[in-house]
């Protein structure tokens, strides 16, 4: 199963996802300065952000979410199939996905200061997520118990590596000016209110109406009945959503439904560690 994974820059990635010469097509990729860059570690709201900025960008025009996948309407830089969307060509404002930790971007990112969405969530839930996925795909390592997944998740020997080095390395980024930092904890909360926050960093205003609709569209419930975005185009021998729906649950604290008290405190433990050194107020906390 081991050769499921690639080492990029340190961290595992699922070799068919990302073969080596999507890595090098992302290493040379041209940003634009109005780029929107939607960047998450895995299962931290990705294609909830994937619905909210191109419905954002279009000023609630629908038209591109519910004919475009997900995944070629905001297309990951890091997967095989960037480099055949002829992205070069997309009128601007692009969007894009990525999973890399900020160390991991290519130089053009450095020198351009594309806008950066950064999505997290409270790690117990992604890792609750990213459990029911990892046994639910054929691209990805078998997650095995969830104490013996524990060990992996908090090793970073998962997909993108560690969690916690993810926040903490795009929470240390230079350009902070460029990155809206949002989470997943507070689009639940207030759904309204973060798309009125992204529209803002966006410079895109909207009127308290298109808001509203956005935000309704968005919700999980709606997003579920969207076949461009529940990924159920994805064929059953590569995804198989009989045995856990890509979009799964969409709330928060589900950890408490797979992790014991022994385990979660461990995980307390670990996070209250290797996070000591990090200001930012996490809503989870
Ligand atoms: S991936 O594979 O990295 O692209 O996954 P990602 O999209 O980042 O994360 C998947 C989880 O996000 C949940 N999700 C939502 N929750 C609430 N509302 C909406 N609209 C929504 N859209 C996606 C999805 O259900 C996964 O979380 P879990 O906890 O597994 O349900």
């Amino acid at each position: 199963e081991a050769e499921l994974y690639s080492l990029y820059k340190g961290v595992y990635v699922p070799t068919c996802l990302h073969p080596p010469e999507s890595l090098q097509y992302y290493e040379e990729f041209t940003f634009r300065p109005d780029d929107i860059l939607i960047v998450t570690y895995p299962k931290s709201g990705t294609t909830w952000m994937q619905e909210i900025v191109p419905l954002i960008v279009s000023g609630g025009d629908p038209a591109s979410v519910e004919s475009l996948p997900n995944w070629d309407r905001v297309p990951w830089l890091e997967e095989h199939r960037a480099k055949v969307l002829n992205l070069e060509e997309r009128p601007s404002p692009r969007m894009f996905s990525t999973h890399f930790h900020n160390n991991m971007m290519p130089p053009s990112f450095f020198k351009v200061k594309p806008k950066v969405i950064y999505v997290m969530r409270n790690p117990k839930d992604v890792f609750t997520s990213s459990f029911h996925y990892y046994g639910m795909t054929s691209f990805l390592v078998n997650p095995g118990t969830t104490s013996e997944f524990l060990s992996t998740f908090l090793d970073g020997k998962v997909m993108f590596g560690s969690w916690f080095d993810h926040v903490k390395g795009w929470l240390n980024a230079e350009n902070k000016e460029c990155i809206l930092y949002i989470s997943y904890e507070e689009l639940l909360m207030d759904l309204k209110e973060s798309v009125a926050r992204i529209s803002q960093f966006l410079e895109k205003p909207l009127d308290a109406k298109v808001t509203e609709k956005i935000a309704d569209r968005c919700l999980f419930k709606n997003m579920k009945q969207n076949n461009m975005s529940n990924y159920s185009a994805v064929p059953r021998e590569f995804m198989d959503q009989t045995k856990s729906e890509f979009l799964r649950k969409g709330i928060a604290g589900d950890w408490k439904n797979l992790l014991t008290l022994a385990e979660a405190e461990h995980f307390d433990a670990v996070y209250k560690d290797k996070m000591k050194d990090v200001k930012y107020k996490f809503v989870w906390n």
